[in-house]
């Protein structure tokens, strides 16, 4: 998706810029562009392709010390140098980039057009430019040098947008000023020494300050050089301190690894240390989740349990939904955050929401929270990235701290959401008839996770070999049942994401009710046989399969299955909660080997972004 960066300050502005933007490769993008103030003039570079085309088409050095740069990720108009970011005004003087997309486009650019403006590019971005560039004319009377007079103007054209919008605004007539603004779409501030940098996402400032401001919806900030000043839609001036980034600057790089994939992949067991690290009540065996903000008593008036997230965090819910369910028996269940927003929902007050996201940026999740708050809903986030939107939205919830993600599919933050939903699940049950036997026993499994994942992925050679089966197919389904289905449905989403395999997920028993009309020994099949009571019906639905001659693939997590002709992976075993998280390691890496296999680029899967902050 579109990301920004943005510095004023003392030091050259390009390689900031260019960093930053090679920090913001991938969120996934088609295009990119800088703008530039030198000697109070506007120089705007801009390119479709990579961040590299666009650094093969800069001058060598350019001597400015404000700048503007953009990652485009196309909505309104193809990929192409035009419509590429950065936006300037017919004179030319100043220059935009933005996030979001605007809702009222269309009428805001016949007006222009009836006033004789002629655009440059097919983008709805490209508005703000000119929009801005006339309300500065109708303020022509007023001193230019005037304090506060380009944030006016914006101010005054984003009270006519409706829409998203991060933006940046750039000006050859006001050198000493950056304007930048919120709604909808992330906006960071980061406060150096004698410089401010502003960014969509805080991994592109990181590298060169720890102090950040995140601005909220409806805020504008004039930035300076040597400071900053944040004003809303009504001109009304907001105090805010800064706050200390908690991700350092090594999550941002590969170290030895040759991808982010792998590297967050390997990052795992690590990972579910610090998930549970201070979140276990060994004496009561019981989960501690303070940030929840729930009373026991509050615990206990919970009726139902409404899981909301999209993509891999839709799916960690319904998994997790499961979870609750069965251990806690609470009803419980998980929806697409994008279909709820919009089926106008019956929000009940003794129901608990939980909003699920890695970025804490998702549109669809972002509109689903407001929904159920808008309804006196009462909704926690289960979000990685502090100090994020969601996060900050629901105010209260868990933080995974499972570190930037920076490759665009989720793998180390899936399997966080399941563990912190294992640890929910526990608390719940705790507050009903769970015994402290069973509290215990789960709690014991739970630590023996890491480093059961660390000997599966230090020991990943099968994987690879399996990798490298499934990478002759085009096609693959993948089937499992109950909590095994949820791993067959992240199974399908990564291999797809990222081989370019069309690979699709079925509850087990669904096949025999459609799907096994296109079973044949071109569809392999990668089946989840978890040890529980259902493990039977899994293995009759293998046969199945075979006597169709479709190959299968069998996730195990007990005897070797003969009738799976393409092999068996073995899982450990674990408590039946925790399970999906073993049965998931393997077929996360055999995605990774799978798209190497295949040639892809598997940290930035085509036409994907890492966080989805438009609808
Ligand atoms: C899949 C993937 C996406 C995200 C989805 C939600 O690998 O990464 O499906 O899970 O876009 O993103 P977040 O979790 O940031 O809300």
């Amino acid at each position: 998706m579109c990301g920004i960066v943005a510095y004023i300050g003392t030091n050259s502005a390009l390689p900031i810029i260019l960093e930053g933007l090679h920090r913001l490769e991938y969120r996934g993008y088609d295009s990119a562009g800088i703008a530039l103030l030198r000697n109070k003039k506007l120089a705007v570079h801009k390119t479709k392709g990579r961040v590299a085309d666009l650094e093969a088409i800069l001058p060598k050095r350019i001597a400015a010390t404000t700048a503007i740069g953009h990652t485009r990720w196309a909505t309104h108009g193809a990929p192409a140098d035009a419509n590429a970011h950065p936006h300037t005004d017919t004179a030319n003087k100043l220059a935009i980039i933005h996030n979001g997309i605007i809702e009222n486009a269309r009428e805001l650019r016949a007006d222009l057009i009836a006033n004789g403006t002629e655009l440059a590019s097919e983008t709805d971005s490209e508005l703000f430019a000119h929009l801005i560039a006339q309300e500065l004319e109708k303020a022509v009377e007023i001193e230019r040098a005037k304090h506060g007079l380009l944030t006016d103007a914006v101010r005054k054209v984003l009270l006519r947008i409706q829409g998203a919008y991060g933006l940046a605004v750039l000006h050859e007539d006001f050198p000493n000023e950056l304007i930048v603004a919120r709604q909808g779409s992330p906006l960071v501030l980061g406060i150096g020494n004698n410089e401010l940098f502003a960014a969509s996402d805080v991994s592109a400032i990181v590298r060169h300050t720890q102090q950040v401001v995140y601005l909220d919806d409806g805020e504008i900030a004039r930035l300076t050089k040597s400071g900053f000043e944040i004003t809303n839609l009504h001109a009304q001036i907001t105090h805010r301190e800064p706050a200390q980034v908690t991700t350092s600057v090594e999550e941002f790089d590969k170290a030895n690894f040759e991808h982010f994939t792998l590297k967050e992949i390997h990052e795992q067991p690590e990972v579910l240390e610090r998930v549970l690290r201070g979140r276990l009540e060994e004496r009561f065996a019981t989960a501690r989740l303070d940030g929840l903000n729930l009373s026991p008593r509050d615990l206990l008036g919970v009726k139902r349990i409404k899981i909301l997230g999209c993509g891999s965090a839709f799916i960690a819910g319904s998994i997790g939904a499961r979870m609750i369910e069965s251990l806690a028996r609470i009803p419980c269940d998980a929806e697409s955050a994008a279909e709820f927003r919009y089926k106008n929902p019956l929000i009940e007050a003794d129901t608990l929401y939980f909003a699920v996201s890695q970025s804490g940026e998702t549109f669809d999740t972002m509109a689903a929270i407001e929904e159920i708050q808008r309804k006196g809903g009462r909704v926690l986030g289960v979000v990685n990235s502090v100090g994020s939107s969601i996060a900050r939205s629901c105010g209260a919830g868990a933080y995974l701290h499972a570190g930037a993600e920076v490759a665009v599919i989720s793998t180390k933050t899936f399997v966080a959401t399941l563990l912190m939903f294992a640890m929910i699940a526990l608390l719940f049950a705790r507050t009903r008839d769970l015994s402290p036997a069973a509290g215990t026993a789960l709690i014991n499994a739970m630590h023996e996770l890491p480093g059961q994942i660390k000997a599966m992925i230090d020991n990943d050679k099968d994987y690879r070999a399996h990798a490298k089966t499934l990478a002759a197919f085009d096609h693959a389904y993948f089937i499992g049942r109950n909590a095994g289905f949820g791993v067959a449905q992240e199974g399908a989403l990564k291999l797809k994401e990222v081989s370019y395999i069309h690979a699709e997920a079925y509850p087990a028993a669904e096949l025999k009710h459609g799907p096994l009309a296109l079973i044949s020994e071109q569809t392999p099949t990668i089946a989840i046989v978890l040890n529980d009571e259902l493990e039977k019906k899994n293995l009759s639905s293998i046969e199945e399969i075979r006597a169709r001659n479709g190959g299968v693939l069998a996730i195990t997590q007990g005897e070797d299955i003969p009738t799976a002709n393409l092999g068996c992976i073995k899982v450990p075993q674990t408590h039946p909660l925790l399970a999906p998280i073993l049965a998931l390691i393997p077929l996360q890496l055999i995605a990774y080997y799978a798209a190497i296999e295949r040639d892809c680029d598997v940290d930035k899967p085509r036409n994907l972004a890492k966080s989805v902050t438009v609808e």
